[in-house]
């Protein structure tokens, strides 16, 4: 693999020593940036995208261009992995994904297969060997899957959710259903990860986007038990580099130990903990990756960059931190809004580096 020109990101995940604060954001590649849509276009469709090459090559290196970030991360979906084990998956114009068969039963999930990401999802591994080839040593790569809970969420609610009540009823009343299916998906994300490391990504994060809608005994049960399982499988070490995961629980900053005992490298954080807060905590185990609120950016770019330096104040002086958002960046952003907070830290955060 050729080298990489800025290496800061995969330094900051192991906590090594940085000139200054890397920085990207979750979902970077999308609406906000008018050449996404551009391509989205030309594709047909956010499905289409995905699984055309090329384009989504084209739409992972876009924040590279034009916003100014450290890492790129693979254009995809975390739900191309239920598609792969046979459920169809659609996403209408406007609106959110939907399974119209959704898992409702120990026979459904029985019949789930652990797909061989290398077939089902080679259109995947695809992209990344021409994002490789596109990013030429820029910046890192990131790889991504949904956490198995996650996935759930969306293969027995038939599509986003407010209450959750369909994945809640079969977990209470029918845990060992459940616990196949978790199962199944996460040894499916764990070869899905592996497979996307040796076609090329440097780093992985597991996104987990809604464990925090559990218990902290069920948060344990259903859905940390199965990311821990898919850390303990995944190659840590490719071509004599360390191969970084991050793991990012929305709404689990009461469990944050627990998170960093999984073995993970890298702790994403959402915007309701005080980043000093988590790494008093968790800083000697982990590195931290957040934690601006993603509203912020509809502030002006003054604003943006007082809660920027805020942040770096924050966490001070010393190794161990990727600054991101909070969770992912909002459709309705403007362009300067981002760049603004881009530059805002890669200006202000040397000072916390000793040169
Ligand atoms: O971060 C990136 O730039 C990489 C791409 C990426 C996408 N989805 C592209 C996308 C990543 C990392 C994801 C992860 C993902 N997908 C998650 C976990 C992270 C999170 O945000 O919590 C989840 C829950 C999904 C499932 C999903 N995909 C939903 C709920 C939606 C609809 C959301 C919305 O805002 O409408 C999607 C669609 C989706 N995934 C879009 C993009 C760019 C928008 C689709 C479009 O272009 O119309």
């Amino acid at each position: 693999m050729t080298n990489l020109k800025n290496d800061r990101f995969l330094r900051a995940c192991l906590r090594q020593d940085v000139d200054r604060t890397p920085v990207w954001m979750m979902r970077q590649a999308g609406r906000y940036l008018p050449e996404y849509r551009a391509t989205r276009g030309r594709a047909g469709g956010f499905l289409n995208l995905c699984k055309t090459p090329e384009l989504a090559c084209e739409v992972t290196l876009q924040p590279i261009d034009i916003i100014g970030a450290d890492a790129a991360i693979l254009f995809s979906d975390i739900l191309v992995v239920p598609e792969a084990m046979g459920m169809e998956l659609t996403f209408g114009v406007g609106e959110g994904p939907r399974f119209p068969q959704p898992i409702t039963c120990l026979a459904d999930v029985k019949n789930l297969p652990v797909p061989d990401p290398e077939d089902e999802l080679g259109y995947v591994m695809k992209a990344i060997e021409a994002i490789q080839r596109g990013l030429d040593g820029r910046v890192p790569l990131i790889g991504f899957a949904g956490s198995p809970w996650t996935l759930a969420t969306y293969m027995i609610e038939g599509g986003g959710s407010k209450t959750f009540s369909k994945i809640k009823a079969m977990a209470f009343n029918e845990p060992a259903t459940i616990h196949l299916l978790l199962e199944k998906l996460a040894d499916s994300v764990a070869a899905y990860l592996n497979a996307q490391i040796r076609h090329g990504v440097q780093a992985v994060q597991i996104f987990d986007t809604w464990g925090g809608i559990l218990s902290t005994r069920d948060y344990q049960d259903f859905s940390l038990q199965y990311m821990q399982r898919i850390i303990s499988q995944l190659i840590r070490e490719y071509r004599g580099r360390r191969v970084p995961v991050i793991l990012y629980t929305k709404g689990g900053m009461g469990w944050l130990e627990a998170i960093a005992d999984t073995g993970c490298d890298v702790v994403g954080l959402d915007w309701t903990i005080d980043i000093d807060i988590a790494r008093q905590r968790i800083g000697h185990l982990v590195a931290l990756q957040g934690n601006m609120d993603p509203s912020m950016l509809y502030a002006k770019p003054d604003r943006i960059r007082d809660e920027v330096c805020n942040i770096l104040e924050r966490f001070g002086h010393g190794n161990g931190h990727v600054f991101n958002l909070g969770h992912g960046i909002m459709p309705d952003i403007p362009v300067e809004h981002a760049k603004a907070f881009i530059k805002a830290v890669q200006e202000a955060s040397p000072r916390y580096h000793d040169q």
